[in-house]
């Protein structure tokens, strides 16, 4: 995927973590990119205060080496089998580097905004895709209680054609991250697939028993998996978006809106222009009751289409859309596929297409050499109680 700013927790998990040895290495330092966002109180959007915030990339991505030297522990997709013979050597043998956003991992802010491109030729490797996340500190993540809220941004996904996936989803992961390096190194990720592409999971190298991707020259899996709650807010493309909450019981579920009619470039939702993506997360305490999705663009406010799938009405998500969309579709599991930073938006069940995106694009060699220049832009983050980030015309 061309990013995923997790930006952080449902709810706050207390953690407690297996000491770990792993070590950071001195080449270059980690200055985490600067990224103002709005916390919102009052009605409409008119009262919201600037928050100053940080993104960090995601510990996968970055270089990691032999301590002391220039040795790669892992390359492409393979660990080194001398440094890395078994976990718990490795993880003591092996340091993790600083980034440089820019130049490596073509990651850039502006005072309010995050531009991630999706293949970067930097000074001694190419790289595809990036996942970071929102600090609050140079330690911290932020964490986001979601249940009577609502989270806004803009979104420029015009450079994002099939088979890329530019995320902004949350994920429950402990706010510190994990051993030494701990958050300001992006430690920590989770998913609800329980996601195994990681090298590190709990502070220890997941080298013994790691598979290569047969398709992905950069990615692989490892035997063990970090699995925690997701709220997909936007997984989308210029042609297809989804909007997928995996919390729900008793097997979670996923649920996208049929919107080739309706979302794509030139369409109701213009997807060749800047948007606003508004999600509201109704509900008190710890019981979430409805997701509503509103977008703005052109000054215009435009709800959610109904489903065009005969049997299915409404357009937010509640227990009872999804039990039914579950009866109508069969769905099982999750769908998508994060494998690796590069999703797919693929369907593999009927009632899961959207918009017009081939069902075999994503496969990593098509999209690296037919979209370089791919990249996707999120900005003006809003978060604040429901009608606080957005005005809301009074009939919806
Ligand atoms: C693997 O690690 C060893 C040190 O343990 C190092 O000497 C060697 O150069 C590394 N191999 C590669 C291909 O980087
Ligand atoms: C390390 O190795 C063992 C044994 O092969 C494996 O089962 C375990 O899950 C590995 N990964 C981590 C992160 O501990």
């Amino acid at each position: 995927m061309v990013s995923s700013s997790a930006l952080k927790a449902i709810t706050g998990f207390l953690y407690a973590s297996t000491v770990s040895a792993q070590a950071i290495g001195t080449q270059q330092s980690e200055t985490h990119p600067k990224m103002a966002w709005k916390r919102c109180t009052g009605k409409g959007g008119s009262s919201c205060t600037n928050v100053n915030g940080e993104v960090v990339i995601d510990a996968n991505w970055r270089w990691l080496h032999v301590k002391g030297g220039y040795a790669n522990c892992y390359d492409g997709n393979k660990w080194n089998a001398t440094a890395c013979p078994d976990n718990a050597s490795c993880t003591k043998n092996c340091e993790i580097e600083g980034a440089d956003y820019s130049s490596t991992y073509g990651i850039t802010t502006g005072s309010d905004s995050l531009t991630l491109k999706f293949i970067t030729k930097g000074q001694y490797a190419t790289n595809i895709g990036s996942r970071l996340y929102l600090m609050k500190d140079s330690s911290n993540y932020e964490m986001f209680k979601l249940i009577g809220n609502e989270f806004t941004f803009d979104v420029d996904l015009s450079q994002l054609p099939c088979g890329l996936n530019g995320a902004l989803y949350f994920v429950s992961m402990p706010q510190k991250g994990h051993g030494t390096p701990g958050a300001k190194y992006g430690t920590g990720y989770c998913d609800a697939q329980c996601a195994r592409d990681l090298k590190f999971v709990d502070g220890q190298a997941n080298a013994e028993g790691w598979q290569p991707s047969s398709n992905d020259p950069n990615a692989g899996v490892g035997k063990k998996g970090a699995c925690c709650a997701e709220m997909d807010v936007w997984e989308a493309n210029s042609i297809s978006t989804a909007l997928t909450p995996h919390s729900c019981q008793p097997e979670g579920y996923s649920v996208c809106e049929d919107t080739s009619y309706y979302y794509g470039k030139g369409m109701t939702v213009d997807t060749s222009k800047t948007m606003t993506v508004v999600t509201q997360f109704i509900g008190s305490g710890s019981n979430l009751q409805e997701i509503k999705r509103f977008y703005v663009q052109g000054g215009k406010v435009i709800a959610n289409p109904e489903p065009t799938i005969p049997g299915m009405t409404g357009n937010s998500l509640t227990q009872a859309w999804c039990d039914k969309e579950k009866e109508i579709f069969q769905e099982e599991i999750y769908p998508f596929n994060k494998f690796g930073g590069m999703a797919s938006m693929d369907p593999d069940k009927p009632g899961i297409a959207r918009g017009s995106c081939d069902t075999s694009s994503g496969v990593p060699s098509d999209v690296e050499s037919n979209s370089p220049n791919a990249q996707v832009k999120f900005s003006n983050i809003k978060f604040g109680p429901i009608g606080s980030t957005f005005a809301q015309p009074a009939s919806m």
